[in-house]
């Protein structure tokens, strides 16, 4: 199996809220009549490995009596989905890594060869992919939860416009805000241009550039004009503004996101929640409301 190392205790806090909300799913589309009827689906479009190998860190926490929970949580989020307490009709795993889709099709064949049948492993960019699908189901009789768990500014506006016109998906997004776009923008001069082209297909707009800096010009002892630009936004700006974006999209959006620290206490990712159901969108963000104040 292809070792695949990332995150630290925040990647627990991020797989802890998608396994405790997949189950709450379940219920939902377990126990109530309406819901009952409608097929699930689980798409883990920046799927891993399924597995991530432990680091040091946790190894540590876990000489101060957190072993269990440490071990626990070593499992990546497709092995997570797939375990037997969700009960998805379909499940679709995505990763443009062939070493990493092969890691997975190991997986389900040997730890979960009942589900092989009802899940895909797809090699391919997850944006394609999920543009294309989205727009091509038929979402009357279907409904699913996207989780989209990018190491960095991955995830397209487009992609995420396509999950939303479904009103059909319950999208879990970790956007990294502080370690990615608040880096990518510097405090005196606009990013550079593969940058900033990547910050608006990120936030589907050019908008982000208003929001996060002013322009000013002033007129020197001689008279001559000097123009300057100067970063107004901070880390949680940047937040806020990526929120607005989704609100416009979907009819409910959790409001306060998992914020995930490093272990030096910094700001890292936001792990968002939204759902497309204007009816059944509304219980999905109480759930997961509670699942992101949970600290
Ligand atoms: C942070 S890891 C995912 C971890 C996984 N969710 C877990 O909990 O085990 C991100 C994954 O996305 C994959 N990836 C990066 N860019 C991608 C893209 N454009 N489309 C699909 N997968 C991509 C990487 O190969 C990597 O496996």
């Amino acid at each position: 199996m292809s070792a695949h190392r990332f995150g630290g205790l925040w990647t627990e806090r991020k797989l802890a809220a998608l396994r405790e909300y997949l189950k709450q799913y379940q219920v939902i589309f377990t126990r109530n009549e309406a819901a009952r009827s409608f097929q699930t689906v689980y798409v883990d479009a920046f799927a891993g490995t399924g597995e991530r190998g432990s680091r040091q860190e946790e190894e540590t926490e876990s000489l101060f009596g957190y072993g269990e929970e440490a071990r626990q949580f070593q499992t990546g989020s497709a092995q997570i989905a797939l375990s037997p307490e969700h009960k998805f009709h379909r499940y679709v795993f995505i990763d443009s890594k062939a070493t990493h889709v092969a890691a997975l099709q190991n997986l389900i064949e040997v730890e979960f060869p009942e589900l092989k049948e009802r899940s895909e492993i797809v090699l391919e960019d997850a944006n394609t992919w999920l543009q294309k699908w989205c727009a091509g189901q038929d979402w009357r009789l279907q409904r699913a939860v996207v989780f989209l768990d990018p190491y960095g500014m991955s995830v397209e506006w487009r992609t995420i416009e396509a999950i939303a016109k479904t009103k059909a998906i319950d999208l879990w997004v970790l956007f990294p805000f502080a370690i990615g776009a608040n880096r990518m923008m510097p405090k005196d001069v606009l990013p550079e241009t593969p940058w900033a082209f990547r910050l608006t297909s990120v936030f589907g707009t050019v908008d982000w550039i208003k929001r996060c800096y002013r322009k000013s010009s002033d007129t020197d002892l001689f008279g001559a004009t000097r123009n300057s630009i100067t970063k107004i936004a901070g880390a949680d700006e940047i937040l806020e503004f990526f929120l607005e974006r989704l609100r416009l999209v979907f009819p409910h959006v959790v409001e306060k996101p998992l914020v995930l620290y490093n272990s030096n206490r910094t700001p890292m990712y936001a792990l968002c929640f939204a759902a497309g159901n204007p009816k059944g969108g509304k219980t999905a963000v109480k759930i997961a409301s509670y699942l992101t104040s949970k600290r």
